[in-house]
């Protein structure tokens, strides 16, 4: 469509810019708390909330306070809620068994939250990194990151969280034929509505940093994920891993992070049209509460902004540690 104007003063854009209800009628992408997915940090404990430093407002919560704050977010009207659990580093191991292990800590947090909260969808991560002692997403054997055997490990994870009442399994390890293969696992287990949300263009990206921190991967990891995580540059090799992972069996695609990569997000949506997610990550959320602590932005109006450049670019949702904030100033 070739977007036209008549000439001055015929036209005058402002005419429709005038008011506030002329405003909202013309205003062509809507945020509503039904965008939003709020990722939380799950550590053990009873009773505990430790905060993040370089995340200001978020912790780290024992199960009992992740299933206060899955109340809170359902209350709120928030569809999703998305664990990632913190393994203290002494329990790191080679073998990464930990994730697999049907009473891990997201395994407990799952089956504590759909007893509790039965109406809010739980996504799941899947990736070793939190388990792994060098801090990658896959085995690491003499310095290679290992695909295929990764994979098998990555099914026993997804099928795990399925088993324990997961309905988003969040695969964000970047190995290849991982969705076919958690696909298969899923239908072979009887998990036949349980859904996948591909982290399918996901890039080796530093702004990431203070999620590592959160998980406590940052002084763990060894080198960097660049033989499996994008390269930034990179703009079709999007779209073809996007259409590999739904002829995989993916129903829902992700692109991560978040406003670096909106012009990925639109490439995906008009040329795919399916579910389409952005996260906006822990460095994008770092830097804006860094600069409304200081002062130099207003946080409320950065953070709305923000989320409503994702529907621009033709999102349908937005993963977002700012989720319960947006809700609440949606809500009001
Ligand atoms: C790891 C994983 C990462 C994030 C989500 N899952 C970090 C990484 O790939 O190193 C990042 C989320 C964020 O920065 O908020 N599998």
């Amino acid at each position: 469509m070739e977007p036209r104007l008549a000439p001055f003063p015929a036209s005058r854009p402002r005419r429709t810019r005038a008011t506030a209800p002329l405003r909202a009628l013309v205003q062509e992408n809507t945020l509503s708390v039904n965008d939003l997915i709020w990722p939380v940090f799950v550590r053990d404990g009873t009773d505990v909330e430790e905060p993040i430093p370089s995340m200001p407002g978020v912790s780290r919560r024992s199960v009992d306070r992740i299933v206060t704050a899955a109340k809170e977010a359902a209350g709120l009207g928030i569809p999703a809620i998305c664990l990632f659990p913190y393994i203290e580093p002494s329990l790191k191991t080679e073998d990464c068994a930990g994730a697999w292990d049907p009473d891990n800590l997201v395994n407990t947090a799952i089956r504590a939250i759909k007893d509790a909260v039965p109406d809010i969808a739980i996504m799941t991560d899947v990736a070793l990194d939190p388990y792994n002692i060098n801090g990658h997403d896959g085995f690491v054997v003499d310095g290679e990151i290992l695909n295929d055997e990764t994979v098998e490990a990555l099914v026993k994870m997804t099928v795990a969280q399925a088993d324990a009442g997961a309905d988003i399994i969040g695969p964000s390890d970047m190995m290849d034929g991982r969705i076919g293969a958690m696909r298969a696992g899923l239908e072979a287990a009887g998990h036949r509505n349980v859904t996948i949300m591909s982290y399918a263009a996901k890039y080796a990206s530093a702004f990431y940093g203070p999620f590592r921190d959160a998980v406590g991967a940052s002084g763990a990891l060894k080198g960097d994920k660049k033989t499996y995580q994008m390269d930034p540059g990179n703009s079709d090799e999007a779209l073809r891993l996007v259409a590999r992972d739904l002829s995989e069996g993916a129903d829902m695609v992700m692109i991560k992070p978040g406003l670096p990569y909106l012009d990925i997000c639109r490439r995906v949506k008009d040329a795919f049209g399916a579910p389409t997610f952005a996260y906006q990550v822990s460095g994008e959320y770092a830097m804006i509460q860094a600069a409304a602590q200081n002062g130099w932005v207003d946080g409320e109006k950065v953070m709305m902004e923000s989320l409503m450049a994702f529907k621009r670019a033709g999102c349908d949702g937005i993963l977002t540690y700012f989720a319960p904030e947006a809700a609440r100033l949606l809500n009001a």
